[in-house]
């Protein structure tokens, strides 16, 4: 367990640090597949935000201190609007987002055995009106657990839309364009369903 100042990142920030202990959040378990400078390990890094595991086993992704975002609330915001496609969240706030920790890999291009699945949420995504506009490049955004279930993550690039574009992205990314462009024509998901369960296991 380390306090919750060492899992800020890349320079310390009095009004991230007082906006945890506020919230109640002082300490993190120094947990996860990759390795801070000063040694703190996290779940995840990216371009807006650090990704640690707190005591009680949820996932506190915090503001970059560098982030060109002012704030958090916003994805949040959209993230919580995605429930049940994203990880549940619990608590925001303009440096934080605290979520459900999601005990997964990373899909790649193999991962077609959650392809289905993929899709199904992506179309819930489509009927929310969430455009998460990462969907392109999956394999940064979606986790998979062991019992095969997947969560699409990170709504920092997300916007509310009228036509969003989310099982045209996910089918691209597969390599099923011909299939995305009907989809996009016929909007009938029941068909790309079907299709895909012609593709593998035919
Ligand atoms: N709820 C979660 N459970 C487990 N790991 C997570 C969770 N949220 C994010 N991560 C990990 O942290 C990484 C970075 O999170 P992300 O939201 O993409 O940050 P950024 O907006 O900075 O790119 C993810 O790619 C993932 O590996
Ligand atoms: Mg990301």
């Amino acid at each position: 367990m380390v306090e919750v100042e060492r899992a800020i990142y890349p320079h310390s920030d009095r009004s991230i640090i007082e906006e945890l202990k506020a919230r109640g959040i002082r300490k993190v378990l120094s947990y996860g597949p990759l390795e801070l400078p000063n040694g703190v390990r996290v779940l995840g890094k990216g371009k807006t935000g650090i990704v640690v595991l707190t005591e009680d086993f949820k996932a506190l992704k915090i503001r970059r201190a560098d982030s060109p975002k002012e704030t958090l609330e916003i994805e949040a915001k959209i993230q919580a609007r995605a429930e049940g496609v994203a990880p549940k969240v619990f608590d925001f706030g303009r440096n934080f987002i605290l979520m459900e920790y999601v005990n997964g890999r990373h899909i790649s291009r193999e991962d077609v055995d959650v392809l289905p699945k993929l899709v199904e949420k992506a179309h819930e995504l489509d009927s929310r009106g969430i455009q998460h506009d990462e969907l392109v490049r999956p394999w940064k955004n979606v986790l998979r657990d062991e019992g095969g279930n997947v969560y699409i993550l990170d709504y920092d690039d997300a916007s509310i839309r009228p036509n969003p574009r989310n099982v045209t992205s996910v089918l691209t990314a597969f390599g099923l364009v011909d299939l995305a462009k009907e989809y996009s024509r016929v909007k009938d998901i029941k068909y790309v369903l079907e299709r895909l369960s012609q593709f593998f296991h035919a």
